[in-house]
């Protein structure tokens, strides 16, 4: 048996130990935090326990609307904010490399009359501030972009498009944070939506929330008993919001330091893979430790995921929700930032954790170089 290297914190973490033994604590906890009585009330202040926590980590002053994953937080931001303009629809800015969850979002409000502007980024994958504020027009009412990309790393101006929007305080500014929650200090400071995701922190899948800035109005998705500010109806998943507002609370003690280490690994993984025959590097200069893209041209991304796997290493094609249902899709980013056919075919993503050590690494690398030059051999 191999020892397992698990590369694709960037599609999903492992329960945090801490987030564990507070889901042990809570399994009892079954009351509705809506309910008046004693039982309701122990529900209700762990969720509102959870909102201190992700705002703390936040770093911000505001609202915290919990919801069923970081794509319905996003769809939250983008839908919230186009109906209270459904009678005139008007105009949106994002860049081509968002989350499907951006992207399709801004599909669905094109088909409901919208103009959309999507900026293209530059050849290494990075987006110019400019460009994206250039693209503002008297009609826009919002504009949306990742903080960081979910399969180059790339780390989106979000602070200069942020501080110049607030010139601009008709256009709402909409940050998909869901690669850099818990993970970087400043995010949600120059947002007036933020968008988070609890399984890319050590929580579990179908939790994530939206933040949005003091006094911001937008308009709920989904109508019922008026939870969550009435934004979100729906008894909340206590659990999961609970788990959440831990994994915040860790990830925030031990940022700087992950941070730090998780530098210091992304560089001896680059330096490692740049010294395989034929391993093209995807990076930025600004670019998050955390995701790595690298490619083969001439092999298979799948393939190569699958050689990698049966020696213990576990990384993805471009990003994971690209790979579905059996065949892949070639990566709209990669597409976006003109890669050839070939390249695209060939990359695989590693996604770092701050719990890996040097060893692990020198171990994937010594994998990836004996699986690539044994696939050349046999292709
Ligand atoms: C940048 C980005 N946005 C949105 C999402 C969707 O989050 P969730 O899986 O919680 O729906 C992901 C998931 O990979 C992501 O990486």
């Amino acid at each position: 048996m191999f020892r397992e290297l698990y590369f694709d914190t960037a599609a999903t973490t492992p329960l945090l130990n801490e987030v564990k033994q507070v889901l042990m604590e809570s399994l009892d906890t079954y009351g509705n935090p809506s309910s008046l009585h004693r039982k309701g009330i122990d529900a209700q202040k762990r969720v509102e326990r959870a909102r201190q926590q992700v705002l703390r980590t936040l770093g911000a002053t505001g609202r915290v609307i919990f919801t069923a994953s970081g794509t319905e937080a996003n769809n939250l931001a983008l839908f919230g904010i186009a109906q209270k303009y459904a009678q005139t629809p008007r105009h949106l800015v994002t860049t081509e490399i968002e989350h499907p969850s951006v992207l399709e979002t801004c599909r669905a409000l094109e088909r409901r009359g919208w103009r959309v502007t999507y900026v293209a980024p530059e050849a290494d994958g990075r987006v110019e501030a400019q460009k994206v504020l250039a693209a503002v027009t008297s009609e826009t009412v919002l504009v949306s972009m990742m903080q960081v990309n979910n399969e180059t790393g790339a780390i989106l101006p979000i602070e200069e498009v942020g501080t110049a929007l607030k010139a601009n305080p008709r256009v709402v500014f909409h940050v998909d944070g869901i690669q850099a929650f818990g993970k970087f200090k400043h995010g949600a400071k120059w947002a007036d939506l933020y968008s988070l995701s609890g399984h890319k922190i050590g929580a579990p899948k179908g939790v994530g929330a939206l933040y949005t800035r003091p006094n911001l109005t937008l308009e709920p998705m989904l109508f019922g008993g008026g939870q969550e500010s009435g934004l979100r109806s729906g008894t909340e998943n206590v659990l999961s919001i609970t788990a959440l507002g831990e994994a915040a609370k860790v990830a925030v003690e031990k940022r700087e330091t992950a941070l730090n280490h998780t530098y210091g690994l992304a560089q001896s993984l680059v330096q490692g893979l740049a010294q395989i025959d034929g391993c093209v590097i995807q990076r930025t200069k600004e670019a998050s430790p955390y995701i790595v893209s690298a490619a083969f041209p001439g092999l298979k991304g799948e393939v190569l995921v699958h050689a990698l796997e049966t020696k213990g290493l576990y990384v993805s094609t471009g990003s994971a929700c690209s790979s579905k249902g059996g065949h892949t899709k070639a990566s709209h980013v990669l597409q976006a930032m003109k890669y050839s056919k070939r390249q695209i075919e060939g990359t695989i993503r590693f996604s770092v954790g701050s719990w890996h050590t040097m060893e692990d690494i020198l171990d994937a690398v010594n994998i990836v170089q004996e699986q690539t030059r044994w696939l050349h051999s046999v292709v």
